[in-house]
């Protein structure tokens, strides 16, 4: 793995894509990152009942769409038959929870990087991390740059059973003082930190370690500035008006 061909620039994943002005994880929030200037998204990725893999965040489905339960107790024709865009603005309605594979398509069809983000669920963690990779595999390869993260050790352990040369992030949102045994021992090319508990020595220690630091969720100019000048590579954000015009203006004085 060439952890140096993963450049952040600008230095900003569009969470969920860019989901402070579209409803999340759907095709119009990807689109939506692209317009405004960002080229990496970052989205989230589970099974439904019959093993399609579709792009959604929470553990159940009330949130977005209304609807009881999880996402694994539907088949996709009936998850891609609930509206995942009202919830957040009537503009958006009938906007559906994607297929990881269209998603794929669309980021290829525009030039944008993924970081794909595989969340632990009832589903059999091997099968999950299985299905993921057969589409990536399949869909995944025009985009420019990819890697993979997640909360769980045990889903990064299958991914890299499948091949040394996936890009894993290990995402960290309470401290743990064995993440560089973790580290090394799988190989991560990042460390994804909550912005809340990280400090300047913590992202030189991981810095030390030839890793690359993001931070998560960023939606502030003036701390994803402060992170920036602790080393941070990339924050993490729902690309609100303050980032943007963070980006845009950090663009202009060559920063
Ligand atoms: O990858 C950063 C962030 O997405 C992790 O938290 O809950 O938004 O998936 P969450
Ligand atoms: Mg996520």
């Amino acid at each position: 793995m060439d952890i140096k061909s993963l450049t952040f620039s600008p230095p900003v994943i569009a969470h969920r894509g860019a989901c402070a002005a579209a409803p999340e994880n759907t095709l119009v929030a990807f689109r939506n990152a692209h317009a405004l200037g960002f080229r990496w998204v970052e989205f989230d990725v589970m099974l439904s009942k019959d093993q399609e893999v579709v792009v959604f965040h929470d553990t159940d489905l009330l949130r977005i769409t209304g609807n009881q339960g999880s996402v694994a107790d539907y088949s996709y024709a009936e998850l891609a038959a609930m509206d995942a865009g009202s919830w957040f603005s009537p503009k958006f309605a009938g906007e559906k929870i994607p297929r990881f594979q269209e998603v794929l398509l669309l980021l290829g069809q525009l030039g944008v990087s993924a970081n794909i983000e595989i969340k632990a669920t009832e589903i059999d963690t091997t099968l999950t991390v299985k299905k993921t990779l057969d589409i990536l595999k399949k869909y995944g390869t025009h985009l420019p740059h990819l890697f993979i993260s997640s909360f769980s050790m045990a889903i990064l352990q299958e991914v890299r059973k499948d091949s040394a040369a996936w890009p894993l992030g290990l995402l960290i949102d309470e401290w743990h003082e064995d993440w560089q045994a973790h580290a090394e021992k799988l190989d991560y090319a990042l460390i994804d930190v909550n912005q809340a508990i990280l400090s300047p020595e913590i992202v030189a220690a991981i810095k030390a370690t030839h890793r690359k630091v993001l931070a998560y969720t960023v939606n502030v100019a003036e701390r994803a500035q402060e992170l920036m000048t602790w080393g941070v590579d990339a924050i993490f954000s729902d690309c609100t008006p303050s980032i943007v015009s963070w980006v845009k203006s950090s663009a202009k004085m060559g920063r």
